[in-house]
């Protein structure tokens, strides 16, 4: 048996699509274990480009057992586009399995997280507005609806009735139009219908794949700086995306976690609102922004861009148990005269090497740099570390010095094949 849990340790969008299909050729079961479709997860081979949402990325190799796991929050009529979509584009011979545990988002959960963002004003998250948060609510205060009641005509007339009634009072204090039963209950009933041949209990099918000594691979979504619990609170998402969370969101023992492989950028990049001590403006954000790609991948925000922040990496490596990392859209930072790289924080005239708790504590810090010579060779086509410029195998070892933590592979474009692997941890 061998486990890998492939954590975002930034705030998401650091290349975890790419890092799981790259190592998701070795694996016999990916699984998605918190999360929904506010993911974006881009995967590229072959020429061509998919970007996932909620399924997971082992969906491409019809060997592979693609888990949907109970911390998620799934929306069917979205996860049954999103299939369509790959159906259309000739991925038709897949394993799925939805866990039964899951928990559903419905129309009033994407109509309440627009209602709260709107309420929020110029304090706004800046979600992804795909219901997320609103769905983890219901969950929280058992309400909420899941995979095993949607499939059951009977048990998901019973508790839409009785949710939809609680959620028509919020929705027309907040002035939205209320929805009604019968349409919502048609509709979803035939997704339930679609989706029923996937569902089972996947905790127990986790454990028989453990059992039979199975390569499976934890495919997180978000990063750490977004995690309900250790992120940058309130800008956060509604689930925890750390590693320490798969063993819940999954239902597997922690002590089969072998290791968590933390994904980052060689940069840094924030979509959405909330504090980013690193961030850059001006050219050099413009620059990074362009060769990047930084827009997002599911709102098509141009992302915000700062430069690589060891203080936030180092957080995201203690509060996640990321005992390796990967390192990302290395390409990207090619042409520049100098690169720094944040190592300690300045609050109030105290260095700090810890992400502290409140906004304005966070608002107030000042990153201390270290600063890098850059270098000016392309380096998308590098094979190896060694055929890297001098330059940026110092860039890449310093990074290992300032985290504590060896980096086990660096990616130098998008392609499956721009990936080199400096040690097998799978
Ligand atoms: P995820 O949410 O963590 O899976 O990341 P996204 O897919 O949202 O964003 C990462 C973006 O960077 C995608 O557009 C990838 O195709 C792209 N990407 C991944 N690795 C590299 C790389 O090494 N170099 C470049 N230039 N792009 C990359
Ligand atoms: P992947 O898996 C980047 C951000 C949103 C917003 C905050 C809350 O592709 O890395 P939500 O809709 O979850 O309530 O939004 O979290 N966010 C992401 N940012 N990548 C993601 O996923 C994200 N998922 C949520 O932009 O700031
Ligand atoms: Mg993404």
């Amino acid at each position: 048996m061998s486990t890998l849990v492939v954590v975002g340790s930034q705030w998401g969008d650091e290349g975890k699509g790419k890092v799981t299909d790259y190592l998701a050729q070795e694996a016999d079961v990916v699984v998605r274990s918190q999360g929904g479709n506010n993911a974006g997860h881009t995967i590229t081979f072959g020429g061509e480009k998919f970007a996932l949402r909620s399924i997971p990325s082992g969906i491409f190799n019809p060997k592979i057992k693609n888990v949907m796991a109970n911390g998620m929050v799934i929306n069917p009529k979205q996860m049954l586009e999103e299939l369509r979509g790959l159906e259309a584009r000739g991925i038709k011979d897949y394993q799925l399995f939805v866990s039964n545990r899951a928990h559903i988002v419905l129309p009033y959960h994407e109509m309440l997280d627009g209602a709260y963002e709107a309420f929020k004003g110029d304090k706004k998250i800046g979600t992804t507005k795909r219901g997320i948060g609103p769905a983890y609510e219901d969950k929280a205060s058992r309400i909420g609806i899941r995979i095993a009641d949607l499939v059951d005509p009977e048990l998901f007339k019973a508790t839409l009735s009785q949710t939809l009634t609680i959620k028509n009072m919020e929705l027309k204090m907040l002035g939205l139009p209320e929805l009604d039963f019968d349409t919502v209950y048609n509709e979803y009933v035939e997704y339930g219908k679609q989706i029923k041949k996937f569902v089972t209990d996947t905790s127990l099918l986790l454990e028989e794949e453990i059992e039979k000594g199975s390569k499976i691979l934890f495919e997180g979504a978000q990063g750490v700086m977004l995690c309900i619990d250790h992120g940058t609170y309130p800008y956060v998402t509604s689930s925890s995306p750390t590693g320490a969370s798969v063993p819940l969101n999954a239902g597997i023992a922690p002590r089969y976690i072998n290791n968590v492989l933390g994904i980052c950028k060689a940069y840094t990049t924030r979509v959405g609102e909330g504090p980013f001590p690193t961030e850059l403006d001006g050219d050099l954000a413009h620059y990074i922004r362009e060769r990047g790609h930084e827009y997002g991948t599911v709102t098509k925000r141009p992302r915000r861009v700062g430069y690589l922040d060891c203080v936030a990496l180092n957080y995201a490596r203690r509060v996640s148990g990321i005992n390796y990392l990967a390192l990302m859209l290395f390409d990207v930072l090619s042409g520049l005269d100098e690169i720094k790289i944040c190592y300690a924080y300045e609050l109030d005239g105290k260095k700090i090497n810890t992400v502290p708790a409140t906004l304005s504590e966070l608002e107030r810090v000042k990153p201390l740099y270290v600063t890098m010579k850059g270098w000016k060779e392309d380096i998308t086509n590098v094979k190896s570390f060694d055929e890297l410029p001098l330059n940026a195998q110092l860039y890449l070892r310093k990074i290992e010095e300032l985290t504590k933590t060896e980096i086990v592979l660096f990616s130098v474009g998008p392609d499956r094949l721009q990936t080199i692997k400096l040690k097998d941890i799978f």
